[in-house]
């Protein structure tokens, strides 16, 4: 299902990285009920990064049991390989990590033509400088406040000033491209964040490690609705 969301709108994308995976249906229904906005789906290879998770069936199931738009976070080698699967498997939008592309603006242009929204993910080390000349092309950008690999990971300090500057940089050329950050985000840090420029929160643990996370979720939306 596609969306279109706006720049000015804040949007929490649970990941299910951190639900059961085999009690995906009750977890999914419960953070759409809830008032979840996007799907969070992390797809690892155990080459790009030191996970493995799941592959585009996965993607093209839960396609088949929510309504929300899924957001499929792709942590692999060679995604340029891959991408065209995800797209018919359901994903909308389809983020590649600049670290893991060579040609960057023709992967981004697979993933538009492939009819998703296009994202690219950097990680924590590498300088929001590198988007200058792909933001002309983009719909969104993920900024990785973690290493990527793992849920339940510590919050990199030095996040908020990187949504800050890409903000600042969004804003100068005037375009709708909207900021996400995935890894170490909960109640305690989405205000600040919010402030800093980040229009979509990705929650992994904060959501489905709470034992209760339709009311994770709603909390969430409070805080981000005020
Ligand atoms: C990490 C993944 C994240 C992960 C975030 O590599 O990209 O999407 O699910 O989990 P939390 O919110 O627990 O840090
Ligand atoms: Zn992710």
């Amino acid at each position: 299902m596609e969306q279109n969301f706006k720049k000015g709108e804040y949007l929490l994308a649970p990941s299910i990285l951190s639900a059961n995976f085999v009690k995906l249906p009750e977890e999914i229904k419960s953070v759409e009920t809830a008032g979840a906005d996007i799907i969070h789906m992390d797809v690892m290879d155990g080459h790009f990064v030191p996970n493995i998770t799941f592959g585009p069936k996965m993607v093209k199931d839960v396609n088949g049991i929510t309504g929300l738009p899924l957001d499929v976070h792709l942590m692999i080698s060679e995604p340029e390989k891959y991408v065209d699967d995800f797209a018919k498997a359901g994903a909308d939008w389809i983020s590649v990590h600049y670290e893991a592309a060579i040609h960057l603006n023709r992967l981004v242009n697979q993933i538009k033509d492939a009819g998703c929204k296009a994202g690219v993910v950097i990680n924590p080390a590498t300088p929001v400088d590198v988007l200058d000349e792909i933001l002309f092309e983009i719909d969104f950008v993920l900024l990785m406040s973690v290493n990527p690999g793992f849920g339940g990971q510590k919050f990199i300090e030095t996040s908020p000033q990187k949504a800050a500057r890409l903000r600042d940089k969004i804003k100068k050329i005037n375009r709708n491209i909207l900021i996400e950050m995935d890894g170490g985000i909960g109640q305690n840090n989405m205000k600040m964040l919010k402030d800093c420029g980040v229009e979509v929160f990705v929650c992994g643990n904060s959501v489905f490690g709470t034992g209760d996370a339709a009311k994770a979720v709603k909390d969430m939306k409070k805080i981000l609705n005020t």
